[in-house]
């Protein structure tokens, strides 16, 4: 290995800590993991940090929903995802939390020292406010009618129905989502980043090779738009860190997301107690070698620090945090790599399809190296959106890695460890063959430096098909059986098995499991670049275990399954939080105040003939019924798409609630509702009226 050691610190975007991790978030933090594993193999000193974004308004919101404290909250989450990770063989070498004391001193410092310098200014500004819950409402805290086409029921920026985007002032007859008022307007002082004061240091750094061609160029339509001021203050209640010098007021969550990078790093380094240059006492008591802060953010730092982030957080990164570091006196990114969105089977994840998979439901069905390998195969240096394709995937895998890669060690383990005692021969017979694999390594060094990771795992797919076809042309299984070829079955499999670990030395960062296991087989430590070119001979090998199963088309049909599961449980717990109030609270799930028998006695319930029953186009959970009540027919939409086709449902009797009010929805007005019971998904079961029952009857 040729390059010199670097001193490299690197991260993915900070996952918020109000939702589990999916498949959608995995493709960043397995396209990092690669990244940051080749790193180390190379020999370079690479630290991995993240966190959870812990603040917020909807976290603030779900804490309360759930009735227990933010802290709590996050607490919980923050397990969670450090356990997905970790069973994705994420290895961070850091996890923290953005709701940190590191946290609060670097938000402080960075602010102070911007506002020392003129960067932050103060106005009034005006905004939507709940007068009920006393709160200032984020835009997708407001629902209304569509200003376009009315469909009721929208959220503060856009309209499902139609598409069109608005501002939510313009909303008809806006409620707050929290609370179910009508929000009304209120001015409050607000403090806001300068950003247009560092348009020429941004102009300059975005040519300065830190950015992909086309994120650089998304850049200068945004100079071309004009960079505005950003709003950084937020107004209590809010769960984030008070403004030191304006109490009441909150650094917006996106101020001091980004410092929970650095929060993350200074973490590690109070972890891993004084610095210490050579390393050797830490490495001796079992920890990493010293780091100190400054080394890694210093303006003068010569350490490379690399951000990897999904498309949809670019403004963040490639304007407003470089700008801030810069105001602040800390060193930049050397460069940001952004990636594409996941689509599965060509669509945007959907939960009702089963595609909206969470990273646990993946694990409870699925080998997690299976799904670092396709998005390895599937990624490269770019932005465009990237596909999980399933039966693309199963192929993929079964083909290449359980057929072409694991299988060379199988073909030959068995004769090494019955004939030969465990241990290879002396030499190699075919020394350039191996050398032709050296020498590809290096390619494959590159593609994975340049995160062209589809390009290394199709060069190694290259190298694993001339190993297959090396034992194919000796027939190992032909030679065992022939007189006085002990010498050259020793040979070929020797050679098999040395083929196999290149192989597996160069797909270590993307399987890192499996690797580890090949490791224990070969009895090797770990494998790093540098010692691949070593071949390993007179080596005694442990027995082969299968290092790998096929993947199994009833494994993703139970994993689907599962996630539509998932979203039934989910349906069922969730009910609007203004629905759930108790004394300005949002609390778990609670039983609602009680009624009189009166109020109750207001339910005019009928029996009702499903005349007709139909998909609703675009509704993930409506059918439309036309329902006959003995004269009156009545169009009513029913979130039983889950359980019933509309073929199983035409002709029956059920009940339904006569009296309700006409509802608009998004797909047309619903003039009453059937009643069902049942835990949801496929579990749910429209009533049945007694026998001799007749459309239009009264249901006692
Ligand atoms: N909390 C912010 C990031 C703050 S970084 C200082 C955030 N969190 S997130 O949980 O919404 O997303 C975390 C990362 O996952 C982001 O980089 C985001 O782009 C990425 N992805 C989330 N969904 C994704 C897909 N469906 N596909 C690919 N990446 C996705 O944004
Ligand atoms: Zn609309």
């Amino acid at each position: 290995m040729n390059d010199k050691p670097r001193k490299i610190l690197v991260t993915s975007a900070l996952p918020y800590a109000n939702g589990p991790i999916h498949i959608g978030h995995l493709v960043e933090y397995i396209q990092t993991d690669i990244w940051v594993r080749f790193q180390k193999m190379r020999g370079h000193q690479c630290l991995y940090v993240c966190a959870d974004d812990a603040h917020g308004t909807p976290i603030m919101l779900r804490a309360r929903q759930e009735g227990i404290e933010p802290e709590e909250l996050i607490r919980r989450i923050g397990e969670e995802h450090q356990r997905d990770f970790a069973d994705f063989g994420i290895g961070f070498d850091n996890y923290h939390s953005t709701h940190s004391e590191e946290n609060r001193e670097y938000a402080t410092l960075i602010y102070r020292r911007l506002r020392d310098k003129g960067h932050i200014a103060s106005r009034t500004i005006t905004q939507a406010y709940d007068p009920v819950e006393e709160m200032f409402l984020p835009d997708r805290f407001i629902k209304g009618e569509c200003p376009k086409c009315g469909a009721a029921d929208q959220y503060g920026d856009n309209c499902e129905a139609c598409g069109a985007s608005y501002s939510p002032s313009e909303l008809k007859n806006p409620v707050s989502v929290v609370s179910g008022a009508k929000p009304v307007d209120k001015a409050s002082e607000h403090y806001f980043f300068k950003l247009a004061d560092f348009e020429a240091m941004l102009r300059d750094w975005t040519k300065g090779g830190h950015l992909q061609p086309e994120v650089a160029n998304k850049l200068d339509e945004w100079f071309e738009a004009g960079l505005q001021e950003w709003d950084i203050s937020r107004d209590a209640p809010y769960f984030g860190f008070e403004i030191p010098d304006h109490p009441g007021k909150y650094f917006y969550v996106w101020l001091d997301a980004p410092i929970g990078y650095m929060a993350s790093f200074k973490n590690l380094c109070n972890k891993q107690g004084p610095d210490d240059a050579q390393g050797s006492a830490n490495v001796t008591a079992g920890r990493k070698p010293g780091v100190t802060f400054d080394a890694f953010w210093n303006r003068d730092s010569d350490a490379e620090l690399y951000h990897f982030i999904g498309k949809d957080i670019i403004y963040f990164h490639a304007l407003f945090w470089p700008a801030m570091l810069e105001g602040a006196d800390f060193r930049t990114p050397t460069a940001i790599f952004a990636h594409g969105f996941l689509t599965v089977n060509g669509q945007k994840m959907s939960k009702s399809r089963g595609t909206f998979i969470k990273a646990r439901t993946y694990l409870n069905h699925l080998n997690p190296e299976y799904l670092r390998y396709y998005f390895a195969a599937k990624l490269g240096s770019g932005v465009e959106d990237i596909d999980l394709n399933l039966e693309d995937f199963t192929q993929r895998v079964n083909s290449d890695l359980v057929g072409k890669v694991v299988n060379i060690a199988s073909r030959c383990a068995g004769f090494i460890k019955k004939r030969f005692d465990g241990r290879l021969s002396a030499e190699l017979p075919e020394p350039a063959l191996f050398d032709e694999f050296i020498q590809a390594g290096e390619l494959i060094a590159d593609c994975y430096e340049k995160r062209e990771f589809g390009r290394a795992a199709r060069e190694i797919m290259a190298l694993a098909d001339r190993a297959n076809q090396y034992i194919d042309e000796k027939k190992p299984w032909v030679i065992a059986r022939e007189e006085g070829k002990e010498q050259e079955l020793h040979h070929v499999c020797s050679m098999g098995i040395n083929l196999f670990r290149l192989l597996i030395g160069y797909l270590r960062p993307i399987l890192p499991a499996t690797a580890e296991k090949s490791e224990a087989f070969l009895q090797v430590k770990p494998l790093t670049w540098e010692a691949l070119a070593t071949p390993l001979t007179g080596h005694a090998i442990a027995k082969f275990k299968p290092l790998m199963t096929r993947v199994e088309p009833k494994q993703i049909e139970a994993m689907l399954e599962a996630s539509r599961e998932d979203l039934a449980s989910q349906d069922a717990k969730k009910t609007k939080p203004h629905e759930t109030r108790t004394e300005g609270h949002l609390a778990k799930d609670p039983i609602a105040d009680t009624i009189e028998f009166g109020d109750f006695a207001k339910v005019d319930l009928r029996v009702a003939r499903i005349a007709r029953a139909e998909q609703v186009e675009g509704a993930d959970k409506l059918l439309r019924l036309t329902l006959d009540l003995g004269g009156e027919t009545r169009n009513v939409f029913a979130g039983i798409k889950s359980a019933y086709a509309p073929e199983d449902l035409e002709g029956r009797l059920t009940v339904m609630v006569a009296n309700l009010a006409p509802r608009k929805m998004r797909f047309g007005v619903s003039e009453g509702m059937v009643l069902a019971a049942g835990p949801g998904g496929k579990e749910l079961f429209i009533l049945e009226p007694h026998a001799g029952a007749e459309p239009g009857m009264k249901v006692k």
